[in-house]
């Protein structure tokens, strides 16, 4: 898609940026286009720390290309985030829509999850033009099929569980490991896959037999196995409880780890700094065409925009074919 000169009629001047909702890596990456290709396509950029509370607290400050140097390959966002309950009154979003004003903002690109798009829609009922990306490593909005973060996040967690696996198989233990994704088990699914665990537990799949899990691990040890990989969402969650009654049941040694936090940490991959510049790119080409109230996803294979309230109308799930081949393998 090519934006030609036309679209540069001057209907938004003046762009800000925020990041909101967990942090996640390529959030950088997403930031440094929306800066570079704004000031290349001759607007003015403004950085919006802390998401919506910056916003209302006025923390606003001119970007420069030089402010994007040297952060594409930083984990973390540098424009920093938060939760702000403030933003989901009326009051606090007219008073949102006001400062843009105030400080010349017409188009605002938040970078987040679909509560931060709900505060976006906010802003563009009150005038603000808003384009929301995609940043949450949870893979959970529905109208993409990939999200920043995602990526980083599952290789970060896919190391750290074969670390995990290879002092289990020493010890001829059995492994919980824990996985982020709120209520979502994408992670899971894939640390499933990519670890070859040999159970997957997932909040939309789960039936909580835990009789099953402990006939299976019964049956791979008397097979031969060293070790029995179970791999738990966060959705599910009670992994240190789970591994006290699986080691009652079974007599095998069971060790619980919550992944937690790292898996939002560290530099992002290729793949999330690539998919996040384009985003980050063509968020602010669509604010230019005078679009509002857009979410922009990848999917089919492309790049693309959707309307917000249409988004996130839409529902996402597991897909069944993948989930009967981790059961497979
Ligand atoms: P995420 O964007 O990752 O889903 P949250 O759900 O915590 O994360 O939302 C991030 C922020 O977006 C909230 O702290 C709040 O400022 C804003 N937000 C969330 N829900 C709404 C809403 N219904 N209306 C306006 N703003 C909202
Ligand atoms: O959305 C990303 C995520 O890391 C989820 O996987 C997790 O449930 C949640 O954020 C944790 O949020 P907080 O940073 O508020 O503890």
């Amino acid at each position: 898609m090519r934006y030609p000169e036309a679209y540069m009629a001057k209907e938004v001047k003046t762009i800000g940026v925020l990041t909101s909702g967990g942090d996640a890596p390529g959030m950088n990456a997403a930031i440094r286009a929306v800066v570079r290709v704004g000031l290349a396509r001759g607007l003015k950029v403004k950085g919006i720390r802390r998401g919506y509370q910056g916003l209302l607290n006025e923390d606003i400050f001119d970007m420069n290309s030089h402010d994007v140097s040297d952060i594409i390959q930083k984990g973390g966002t540098i424009l920093g985030t938060a939760r702000c309950l403030e933003f989901k009154t009326h009051e606090g979003q007219q008073m949102g829509a006001d400062i843009c004003r105030k400080h010349g903002i017409d188009g605002i690109v938040v970078i987040g999850g679909d509560g931060s798009y709900r505060g976006a829609q906010a802003l563009s009922r009150l005038g603000i033009n808003t384009i929301g990306l995609p940043g949450t490593i949870d893979l959970d909005i529905s109208c993409t099929d990939y999200t920043i973060g995602f990526d980083t996040a599952v290789n970060t967690a896919m190391q750290a569980i074969d670390k995990v696996k290879e002092t289990s198989s020493s010890h001829e233990r059995c492994s919980i490991i824990e996985v982020m994704g709120r209520n979502a088990g994408f992670i899971a699914l894939w640390c499933g896959i990519a670890n070859g665990a040999e159970d997957i537990l997932l909040p939309e799949k789960y039936d909580f037999d835990e009789q099953k899990i402990i006939n299976n691990i019964i049956l791979s040890r008397k097979k031969g196995k060293s070790h029995h990989l179970i791999i738990n969402a966060e959705g599910i969650g009670h992994s240190a409880s789970m591994a006290r009654r699986i080691e009652a049941a079974t007599g095998i040694e069971t060790r619980a780890t919550i992944l937690g936090y790292m898996q939002r940490g560290g530099s992002p991959t290729a793949k999330d700094r690539y998919y996040a510049s384009i985003m980050g790119a063509r968020a602010v080409d669509i604010l230019i065409a005078g679009k509002t109230n857009r979410v922009v996803g990848y999917r089919d294979g492309k790049f693309m925009d959707v309307d917000i309230e249409e988004g996130l109308a839409m529902t996402k799930s597991i897909d069944e074919y993948e989930y009967e081949v981790s059961r497979l393998l």
